[in-house]
């Protein structure tokens, strides 16, 4: 089945509100292309001035973050409802940023990608293994885990309608890309977990990006390859690159 292809940008922490606008605008033309989901996950404030420079336009927006809670006394966080009250649609969930520096576990990511979908966000749930993991050809199991725990207790259809993205850690802003094959074996990978855990129609819907140094000039062979539907994309997110990868 013809899978829609989906480019989100992760800008991580970058980019002031005004900075953010500014973006939007130099991107608007170079991101049209009525057959690609496009997305852009952005730091949390700038979630309010985004919503605004790209309406009308057919860019989503996505957050970074978020907690499990809808409200109450967690200073610093920011809830679901919060979040899709501003327009928000899709939730980045399980970056590997967030697994190694702010300690985020499988548990904590299992219960935000159930929350997201009960909050009617379309979570975008990263996987990938670190360079000493690849080295020991451990990878697999290692991915298979992971998807196996932040699925726990997520139905088939909600499976549907989520975004996983597969990020070797070693290619994250490395330069280091993985080669169209090695992303495509484990994306292949993935849907076939999702068969084994699921069924093959839901596994046939689930789209699957490949995140780690994409750019201009590698994402239309990464593209190519029959089990990425997409990219998430960081560093080139930031530049007019980014519209090349959209119409890759
Ligand atoms: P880079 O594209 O900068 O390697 O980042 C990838 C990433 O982490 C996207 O979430």
């Amino acid at each position: 089945m013809a899978r829609r292809r989906i480019i989100a940008g992760n800008w991580k922490m970058n980019k002031t509100p005004s900075e953010a606008v500014a973006l939007c605008n130099e991107l608007k033309d170079l991101v049209k292309n009525d057959a690609v989901d496009v997305v852009y996950c952005v730091p949390a404030i700038d979630i309010v001035p985004v919503v605004e420079a790209v309406k009308g336009t057919n860019v989503h927006v996505g957050a970074e973050n978020f907690y499990i809670v809808d409200n109450g006394a967690f200073t610093g966080e920011i809830s679901a409802p919060m979040l899709k009250d501003a327009g928000v649609e899709y939730i980045i969930i399980g970056h590997s940023e967030r697994r190694d520096i702010f300690g985020e576990n499988d548990i904590l990511i299992n219960q935000k990608v159930k929350k997201a979908f009960a909050s009617g966000l379309t979570p975008i749930l990263c996987c990938g293994e670190s360079l000493a993991l690849r080295k020991a050809d451990t990878y697999k199991e290692w991915i298979e885990r992971q998807i196996t725990w932040d699925l726990d207790g997520v139905t088939a259809d909600q499976v549907k309608k989520l975004v996983i993205a597969y990020e070797p850690i070693w290619a994250i802003g490395t330069g280091e890309t993985a080669t169209a094959d090695q992303a495509e074996e484990v994306c292949g990978l993935i849907r076939s977990l999702i068969a084994k855990l699921y069924d093959q129609a839901t596994a046939d819907e689930v789209r699957i990006q490949y995140g780690g140094s994409m750019n201009a000039g590698n994402a239309a062979e990464l593209l190519s390859k029959p089990n990425i539907d997409g990219g998430l994309i960081g560093g080139a997110s930031l530049k007019p690159d980014f519209g090349k990868i959209v119409n890759a």
